[in-house]
């Protein structure tokens, strides 16, 4: 029995921010931007929390399906932006949606968060603990970002996409393999210092900015273009697949050269890989499930594609799915 996507939405915040935006006060440029990141533009909420974007992607996710809030088994959110440290996020979904059938959780696995809750959701419903999840990648990044530093300023942006994972009618289709990773020796490299109860918040913390994201992009590039790139490729060595097999790679979006570096090791060529990065930036656990939302919606993802979803972030965490879409727009 496999588990696959039977419905999918996303929401990105209306507030566009150019890399022009930061040109005014950073000593930073559109063109570097661009050139290093391969981003021109991402999206800030305004106001709300990471739950404020999830709930309009999870109504119209619903909607498509002919959904209620009540026929919801199981909720997971994954994001390192929760709205508070706890109640879970799952909690405040559920609330708000009105789910009132449903039980759940959050999931902290970074910019693999997406793909580690996709794991569990599949693994709940193939083994027949609940017929359905409610998955949300969402991340606020704008809310951990420190505006004062050019070298991350610039990467992220906010936005959420939700999926519903049900038993597949045929096992053709659906979630058919995976490879995840953990490497807590990349910890010191891309963390949030304070805050959490290694060291809880204090005046101190806030003034040395230790709730902010730190990273070593240097560190972290280097990790990243490897391990997503190997997994990628272990991923369809294990499952016999060539590169004309696959239809899509989709990448999580954290620097196109990291994505255009996994590209070349599959041997796909740039029109089989999904890229938003440059108008979204990095949303974190947001990224996978938006561009897999947004080719469905302009029809160019279809039902038989072989997908393979990859992604790399803090923890380390990394990981790749093989599925095949089962769905039409
Ligand atoms: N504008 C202009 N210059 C910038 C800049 C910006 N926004 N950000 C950094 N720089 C500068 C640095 O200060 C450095 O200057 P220096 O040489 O005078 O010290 C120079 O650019 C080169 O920095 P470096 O870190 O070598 O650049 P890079 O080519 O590695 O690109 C990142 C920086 C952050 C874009 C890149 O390292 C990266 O993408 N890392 C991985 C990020 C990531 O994937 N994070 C999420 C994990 S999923």
């Amino acid at each position: 029995m496999t588990a696959t996507i039977t419905s999918i939405a996303h929401y990105l915040p209306p507030d566009v921010y150019p890399n022009s935006y930061f040109e005014k006060y950073l000593d930073t440029s559109d063109e570097w931007i661009k050139a290093r990141t391969g981003i021109s533009e991402r999206r800030f909420i305004k106001d709300g929390a990471t739950s404020d974007m999830i709930i309009p992607a999870a109504k119209q996710c619903l909607e498509r399906r002919g959904f209620k809030p009540e026929d919801i088994d199981c909720i997971i959110v994954a994001t390192v932006t929760p709205d508070h440290m706890f109640p879970a996020t799952a909690c405040v979904v559920q609330n708000k949606l009105g789910a009132t059938n449903a039980w759940g959780f959050d999931l902290s696995a970074a910019c693999s968060g997406f793909l580690f809750a996709l794991v569990t959701a599949a693994s709940l419903v193939e083994s027949g603990t609940v017929k359905n999840v409610l998955l949300c990648g969402a991340d606020k990044m704008s809310s951990i970002l420190n505006f004062e530093d050019r070298a991350q300023a610039v990467l992220f942006g906010d936005g959420a996409g939700v999926v519903l994972l049900e038993k597949s009618k045929d096992k053709e289709y659906g979630i058919i393999d995976h490879i995840l990773h953990i490497d807590g020796a990349g910890g010191p490299y891309l963390h949030q210092v304070a805050g959490g109860s290694y060291k809880p918040a204090s005046i101190d913390t806030v003034t040395n900015k230790e709730h902010y994201i730190y990273q070593d992009g240097q560190a972290v590039f280097k990790a990243a273009v490897v391990g997503m790139a190997d997994v990628s490729l272990e991923i369809m060595q294990k499952n016999k697949l060539e590169s004309e097999d696959v239809a899509w790679l989709v990448p999580h979006q954290a620097n196109l050269r990291i994505i255009a570096a996994t590209a070349n090791r599959m041997g796909l060529d740039k029109d089989k890989v999904m890229i938003n990065i440059d108008r979204y930036g990095n949303t974190t656990a947001g990224t996978i499930p938006i561009c897999l939302s947004e080719w469905l919606d302009m029809g160019k993802l279809h039902k038989g594609d072989r997908l393979v979803l990859s992604s790399f972030g803090a923890g380390f965490t990394w990981g790749a799915i093989y599925l095949r879409w089962g769905m039409n727009k």
